[in-house]
């Protein structure tokens, strides 16, 4: 038995899930995001994802850095704000415990000393984690790091970085049973992306997506949508006592892809980039208050 089919993801859903933003809300009351990743060479994927999660309605959002570059992120951040990451551990723990949610990974890179860093603040973070690119790449052969977490945690493999973290083989051969499997298995949300990418949640259920395009497979798509999460996330407690983490998770993909849907329309697959699809979220997230 493979399970019940999955739930396909509808706008009508959607609709229904997005926080309402209290008048009286300030911005303590919509999140603060906490983002970890970057190394020399990859400065744009943690401003990417912190970008998609301001335009996602976070009311704070930090980025941590490796120190070397730190001035060049910097220069990008205008409403996030940049910090290089301190030597002592115990400070960086206690900033991003300040926060509400954690985005562990983008354009990180593969050093043992950050995957050490990435398993230390798993273990000792009590907040949800989005972990997502090399974030995820440093649970291989150390999946107990996932196991003992405190907290919920959200993954965000693409296929290759599925296959690295549980070592079945590509293709893929049944996504939605894959990711069901191992959400169970580890207790978390596991996002399998790509076409229909699938989110599935501890207790079984799955969620496919309708939505997204070959436009999408640029390197910072992903990025983005990380950052959606962890704002939605941030927020979830807007959206009543019903909505679970894996709920949040499901509808930030299908916004995510929305976006890129309308991006596709108005420049095209082949010039859209991951900058339009955060362009583009004023339109998606309006539409669908
Ligand atoms: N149809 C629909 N959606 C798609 C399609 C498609 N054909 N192709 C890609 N997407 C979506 C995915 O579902 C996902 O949300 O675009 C996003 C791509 O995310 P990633 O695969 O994580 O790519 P990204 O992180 O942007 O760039 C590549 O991954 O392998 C690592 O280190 C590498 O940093 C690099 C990164
Ligand atoms: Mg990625």
């Amino acid at each position: 038995w493979r399970g019940p089919e999955p739930i396909e993801l509808r706008p009508d859903y959607m609709h229904w899930n997005l926080p309402r933003r209290p008048a009286d809300g300030h911005k303590g009351d919509f999140g603060k995001v906490f983002i970890l990743g970057g190394s020399e060479g990859y400065t744009g994927a943690p401003v990417l994802a912190a970008c998609g999660a301001l335009r996602t309605g976070a009311g704070l959002v930090y980025v941590g850095v490796p120190r070397e570059i730190y001035p060049i992120v910097a220069v990008k951040c205008q409403e996030a704000m940049a910090f290089p990451l301190p030597e002592e551990y115990d400070k960086l723990l206690e900033k991003a415990r300040s926060c509400d949610v954690a985005v562990i990974g983008p354009g990180l890179g593969r050093h043992p000393r950050m995957e050490r860093l990435v398993r230390s603040l798993l273990c000792d973070l009590e907040i949800p984690v989005v972990l997502d690119a090399d974030g995820i790449n440093a649970l291989s052969g150390h999946i107990d790091s996932l196991d003992r977490r405190r907290a919920t945690t959200v993954l965000t493999p693409h296929a290759g970085e599925f296959v690295r973290l549980t070592g079945c083989a590509l293709p893929i051969q049944d996504r939605v049973t894959a990711a069901r499997t191992f959400a169970k298995d580890h207790r978390c949300t596991l996002v399998l992306k790509g076409r229909g990418t699938v989110t599935a949640a501890p207790d079984g259920r799955t969620w496919l997506n309708g939505t997204g395009n070959p436009g999408m497979a640029k390197g910072g798509s992903g990025d983005v949508l990380a950052g959606m999460i962890a704002a939605l996330l941030g927020q979830k407690h807007l959206q009543g006592p019903h909505a679970t983490v894996s709920e949040t998770t499901a509808l930030a993909v299908w916004l995510h892809g929305k976006a890129g849907d309308k991006c596709a329309q108005r420049f095209g697959e082949y010039a859209m980039l991951p900058s339009d699809l955060i362009g583009m979220l004023p339109e998606v997230l309006k539409e669908n208050e």
